[in-house]
């Protein structure tokens, strides 16, 4: 059994220098934490200030650590404090900055203990580390889990007020990381509505990068809590050092990137403090969301594999259950459909092979009818005269061909053409006398109250009390927040908006799994809004994009999978032209696309050819059978879309070697010279692996059917005809049993 290690080396014989203007204090202890390959080191002053010392590939023996001097003078400021707060000598963005309940405005904290929480699992280990305000009885407690198979390390923090009254938090960061190298690279993921998770490299220079939302609600659609930092060179895949890192929390957020003059780069993340006065009132507390980091040696595709490794293990909810296939009617039906309409949708689902039929927008209202984007939302009972045998006829129906039933809903969202609107207009976010404005004509009601939680949990738990047979819930959130206002919230803690509003939305999600443990539920926020750590410890899976055209998936899924895995994203195959884009795309590159995540269709299949029906009968008949190897398996990217002619390729790799499936794809015309070579790493090169050609009738590779060793697979590689823009192409590998020949 692996161990892992946090312990504490008391300084025997080191003498304390007096630094004068010199240099810092040597250490006197070593709070020392590990995984597999890594090793985070704290070293603990003799004036007690706790200090990070090292973040990176494994130390056994911390020991120098207590010797080691920086030469850097004392009135330069702190140099790696484990939590700088505001204050003293600190010059650097503060992970903590208070307002004492006596006005002071400083915050100075030291260390007071720690100790390591036993009884959790063997991979993971537990140190929480108390600190305090050197003057005043203002407490941190630190918790830093290390998770010893996948290499990552979370830290997350609670603020406790024990001063004699209310104290006001003007910063308060989940972690802090200060490293250092000669240079840094910081990839990024932003964009906007239909055009998610784009990747940006940009090299950091003396200053500070910020990435942020301020929009409490769609918080990733322009950019994602989440960053992969390569260290000393530009981002590669498949060596370089790397630390990546992402936030759990689906409010505001915000991640700084701080570098000094001392080269250090201090990394920073948290619930983002703008506007968020918090007032912690004698013996309150505040809890911060988890930050987590990685390192890898071996690049972006280490760092990505730790990620996905320790989210399938620990973050998403349900993650070893199968996602099924499914028909969404959305793109198919829009707002256009009546309930013999979804009976033929639902009968070609179950022809096509899918698994799930899923009613997308448009079922509910009826004084309000939600016939298109302005009316309706808020009143979540069944349309009568589009659904009049209501949806357990359908469910029914479904179920009978053996297909699960999903069903689209907003929740937390409410039409001014709506009977709640009328009904309890001080639901609904905003402040008096201010003028705010609708969203794709909506209003967002405002989930810091507990009576609005109490709303949506029985709405919810009514339509699944009525409809027994739903199985999957698609949670839309199709706006943001703005000119927010609570009249809920007491007149001086408005600026608890933020934060109170994603603890309601938690606490919400909290009570509904309580009470449905298996219902898959998708997290979705005009497509990629709501996609973080946060929301997937109670989602399966997240619509990455409502951008479905294949072209502009390859990048959207490219930024998305380098740190979420593959199984949480629904990619659907669509209609060609595409309706975001307008692009025309062979269906074959649609499905080849769509199956490197969770394979789903959303166009109407009446509209199909017989041809193209057989092509997907088959494609999903396939993806079954290789389902397990890109949801369970370990992602191997091979060609980056950024900077590869107009070819992208990946790969999954079963976690025992034997089994692989390989993407290509090429979305480019290069004239035919610049043909792609597929270097297959992460097989075994001892093994030797027979490939077949999937998803055609007329295989274009010429390996097709041959048997080659796993070296020649990662050394030389694989040319497969990606000639033309849009020919795409799909190979099982399968590991030969040398046994057998
Ligand atoms: C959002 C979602 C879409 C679809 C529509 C329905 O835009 O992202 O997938 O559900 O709402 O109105």
């Amino acid at each position: 059994m692996k161990r892992l290690y946090t312990y504490i080396i008391v300084l025997c014989c080191l003498s304390f220098k007096m630094a004068g203007q010199e240099n810092t204090a040597p250490a006197k202890e070593i709070i020392f934490t590990e995984t597999k390959d890594l090793s985070l080191i704290m070293t603990l002053t003799k004036d007690s200030t706790l200090e990070f010392s090292y973040f990176g590939l494994k130390i056994t023996d911390p020991s120098p650590f207590l010797k080691k001097t920086s030469y850097r003078r004392v009135d330069y400021g702190t140099e790696k404090l484990v939590y700088p707060a505001a204050g003293g000598r600190n010059f650097k963005e503060p992970a903590l900055s208070i307002t004492h309940a006596n006005g002071d405005i400083n915050t100075d904290l030291m260390y007071i203990s720690h100790k390591r929480v036993t009884g959790m699992s063997d991979n993971v280990q537990q140190t929480e580390i108390v600190f305090r305000d050197r003057k005043l009885p203002l407490y941190v407690y630190m918790t830093i889990r290390a998770f010893w198979k996948e290499n990552v390390i979370t830290q997350s923090v609670k603020i406790k007020n024990d001063e004699d009254t209310t104290v006001v938090l003007h910063n308060f960061s989940s972690g802090y990381l200060p490293i250092k190298a000669q240079k840094y690279f910081l990839s990024t993921f932003s964009g906007a509505w239909a055009k998610e998770m784009t990747m940006e490299e940009t090299q950091l220079t003396q200053g500070m990068k910020t990435i942020q939302s301020r929009k409490g609600v769609r918080t990733t659609l322009t950019e994602n809590p989440s960053f992969v930092l390569s260290l000393d060179k530009p981002l590669s895949e498949n060596e370089g050092h790397v630390i990546a890192g992402a936030l759990a929390w689906s409010g505001n957020y915000i991640l700084n990137f701080e570098l000094d003059e001392f080269q250090i780069l201090s990394i920073q993340g948290g619930m983002n403090p703008y506007s968020s006065e918090y007032f912690l009132k004698k013996g309150e507390e505040l809890i911060t969301p988890e930050m987590i980091f990685t390192y890898s040696s071996c690049g972006a595709g280490g760092a990505s594999r730790n990620l996905h490794d320790w989210a399938r293990n620990y973050v998403i909810y349900n993650a070893r259950d199968i996602r099924p296939t499914l028909l969404n009617s959305w793109e198919g039906a829009y707002f256009n459909f009546n309930e013999k309409k979804l009976l033929k949708m639902i009968d070609d689902a179950h022809s096509l092979g899918l698994e799930m039929f899923v009613l997308d927008d448009g079922w509910f209202g009826n004084k309000y009818p939600r016939n298109d984007s302005n009316a309706g939302l808020g009143d979540w009972q069944v349309n009568k005269s589009k659904i009049p045998s209501g949806i357990e006829k359908l469910t029914d129906y479904a179920l009978k061909k053996k297909l699960k039933f999903g069903l689209w809903i907003e929740p937390e969202m409410v039409n001014p053409q709506s009977e709640l609107a009328m009904k309890h207009p001080e639901w609904i976010t905003g402040t008096q006398g201010r003028p705010f404005t609708t969203i794709r004509n909506q209003y967002l009601l405002d989930l810091t109250n507990p009576e609005v939680q109490n709303f949506i949990f029985n709405t919810i738990d009514n339509i699944l009390k009525s409809s027994p047979g739903i199985s999957y819930l698609k949670w839309d959130a199709n706006r943001h927040a703005e000119s927010v206002g609570s009249t809920y919230l007491p007149e001086k803690e408005q600026s608890h908006f933020w934060i109170k509003y994603t603890q309601g939305l938690y606490h919400i999600y909290e009570n509904i799994r309580e009470k449905y443990p298996n219902i898959i539920i998708q997290s979705c926020s005009s497509g990629g809004g709501r996609v973080d750590f946060g929301i997937m410890k109670y989602t399966q899976e997240v619509w990455v994009s409502d951008n479905t055209d294949p072209r502009s998936r390859i990048f959207i899924q490219y930024g998305t999978n380098m740190i979420y895995p593959a199984l949480v994203s629904g990619s659907h195959v669509s209609a060609s032209p595409n309706h975001q884009t307008n692009n025309q795309t062979p269906l074959k590159f649609r499905f080849d696309l769509a199956m490197t995540g969770r394979l789903g269709m959303e166009l109407q299949p009446e509209n199909m050819s017989s041809e193209d029906i057989k092509f997907s009968k088959n494609a999903i008949l396939t993806y079954k059978q290789i389902r397990d190897i890109i949801m369970e398996g370990d992602l191997y990217r091979i060609l980056s879309p950024y900077n590869n002619h107009g070819y992208y390729a990946l790969s999954y790799i079963s976690k025992n070697k034997k089994r692989a499936v390989v993407f290509g794809f090429c979305f480019e015309f290069q004239g035919r010279t610049i043909t792609p070579l597929l270097q297959l790493n992460g097989l075994n090169p001892y093994k030797n692996y027979k490939i077949t050609e999937l998803n055609t009738e007329q295989p274009t590779f010429w390996g097709d059917g041959l048997i080659f060793s796993g070296q020649y697979l990662i050394n030389e590689g694989i040319n497969p005809k990606l000639q033309k823009c849009y020919d795409s192409i799909v190979l099982l590998l399968e590991e030969i049993d040398e046994t057998n020949n």
